[in-house]
C-alpha cells in the first residue's frame, strides 16, 4: 500500500516535471522569438539580449522559477545560439564554462582582483522547432544539424570585448580618421561596422562581406597585417590598458586548468571582454577601476576527458541520450 502510494507520488512528480518542461519550452520560445534581439556575434554564436521591463509578467515568472532571471531589477541575462546548432556543442560549452565559472567564483572571494570574471551559464535548453522558430530562425541564419535548438541563458557583460575596443580606439586616435576624437559618431556601432572603417583608415581593401571563413590566402594575409599594423599604431598612439586586468584573465585560465584541467581553448582579443574603465591607473599600488571578463567556452576542453576518449566517448553519448530521453517525448 505504501508503496503504491509512493510510485503514484513518482509519476506525479514526473509528470510535473513534465509539465513544467512544457512551460519552459513554451516560454523560452516567446521570449527569443517576441523579446530578444541580437546584440553581437561572432564566428559560430549568437549573442541575444532582452529587455527585462519589457517582458510580461507571467513570462517574468515563469523564467525566474526556473532559475533564469532572478528578482534583482539590475538582472540582465543573453541567450547564447549557435549559427549551426549541432546536439550536444552548446551543452558541452555550457558545461565547462559552469566548472570554469565555479573556480573562478570561488576564487574572486579570496582575492577579488586576481581573477577575470566569467558570465555565469543559468540555463541550457533544447528547444523542438516550431513554426514560430522557424521564421525566428531564418531571419538569424540558424541551422540545425538535426531537429533541436540549443540555447544558453548567461550573465551580460557590460562591456566590451577588446577588439571591438580596439577598433574604436583605432579610429578615435588615428589622424586620418574622420572619428578622430568623435566617439559620438560611432555610438552602438557593431564590431564589424567599426572594422570595416579601421581597415579603410590602415588603408586596406578587405571584403569582408563573404566572411574570414571563405578568406583566399592573400585575404589572409591582408587581414593579419591590418591587424598587425592597428596594433602598432595604437601603441605609438598612446592606447594603454591595465596591465593587471591581462593578468587576471592568464590567472583565471591557469586557475580552470590546474584546478579542473580545463583549457580554455580560444583566448583571442574577441573573447576577453572589460567593463569599466581600463586606462592604467595614475599612481602605483591603485586599486582597479575596471574588470575583465573571460568569455566564450565554445572550444574549450577538458583535457583530462580527452586523455580517456573511450570513456569522454561514452560520456557524451550518454549525455546525448538523456537529453534526448528528456526532451524527445515533448
Ligand atoms: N555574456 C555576454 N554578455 C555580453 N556580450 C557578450 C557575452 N558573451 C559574448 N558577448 C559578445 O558577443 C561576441 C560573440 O560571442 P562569443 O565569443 O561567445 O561567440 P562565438 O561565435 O562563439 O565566438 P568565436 O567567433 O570566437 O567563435 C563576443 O566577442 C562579445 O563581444
Ligand atoms: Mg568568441
Amino acid at each position: 500500500m505504501n508503496f503504491e502510494k509512493s510510485n503514484q507520488g513518482g509519476e506525479n512528480d514526473s509528470t510535473r516535471a513534465q509539465l513544467r518542461e512544457k512551460v519552459e519550452q513554451v516560454a523560452l520560445e516567446a521570449l527569443i522569438v517576441n523579446y530578444a534581439e541580437k546584440i553581437n556575434e561572432g564566428n559560430n554564436g549568437i549573442i541575444m539580449g532582452f529587455n527585462i521591463d519589457k517582458i510580461p509578467s507571467d513570462l517574468k515568472k515563469i523564467m525566474i522559477e526556473s532559475h533564469m532571471l532572478s528578482e534583482e531589477k539590475e538582472d540582465d541575462a543573453v541567450v547564447k545560439l549557435l549559427k549551426l546548432s549541432e546536439p550536444g556543442k552548446l551543452q558541452l560549452e555550457y558545461e565547462l564554462q559552469k566548472k570554469a565559472f565555479e573556480i573562478v567564483e570561488n576564487g574572486m572571494r579570496n582575492e577579488p582582483q586576481a581573477y577575470a570574471a566569467i558570465p555565469r551559464p543559468r540555463a541550457f535548453r533544447v528547444l523542438n522547432v516550431s513554426g514560430t522558430l522557424q521564421n525566428f530562425m531564418k531571419d538569424n541564419e540558424i541551422t540545425l544539424k538535426e531537429g533541436r535548438l540549443e540555447l544558453m541563458l548567461m550573465d551580460c557583460v557590460k562591456g566590451e570585448d577588446l577588439d571591438t575596443i580596439m577598433m574604436r580606439e583605432y579610429l578615435l586616435r588615428h589622424p586620418a580618421s574622420p572619428f578622430h576624437d568623435k566617439p559620438e559618431m560611432m555610438e552602438g556601432w557593431s564590431f564589424f561596422e567599426l572594422r570595416e572603417e579601421a581597415a579603410e583608415i590602415g588603408g586596406f581593401r578587405i571584403d569582408f562581406e563573404k566572411g574570414e571563413r571563405n578568406f583566399n590566402n592573400q585575404e589572409w594575409r591582408d587581414y593579419t597585417r591590418f591587424r598587425t599594423t592597428r596594433d602598432a599604431d595604437l601603441e605609438r598612439l598612446g592606447f594603454r590598458i591595465d596591465s593587471r586586468l591581462i593578468d587576471s584573465v592568464l590567472h583565471a585560465s591557469d586557475q580552470i586548468y590546474s584546478q579542473a584541467d580545463i583549457v580554455w581553448g580560444d583566448g583571442n582579443l574577441r573573447n576577453v571582454m572589460l567593463e569599466g574603465s581600463y586606462a592604467p591607473s595614475e599612481r602605483r599600488g591603485e586599486p582597479l577601476r575596471g574588470k575583465a571578463w573571460m568569455i566564450d567556452f565554445g572550444s574549450a576542453r577538458d583535457v583530462e576527458a580527452l586523455k580517456q576518449p573511450a570513456k569522454a566517448k561514452q560520456d557524451a553519448t550518454k549525455t546525448i541520450e538523456k537529453t534526448n530521453a528528456r526532451f524527445g517525448t515533448i
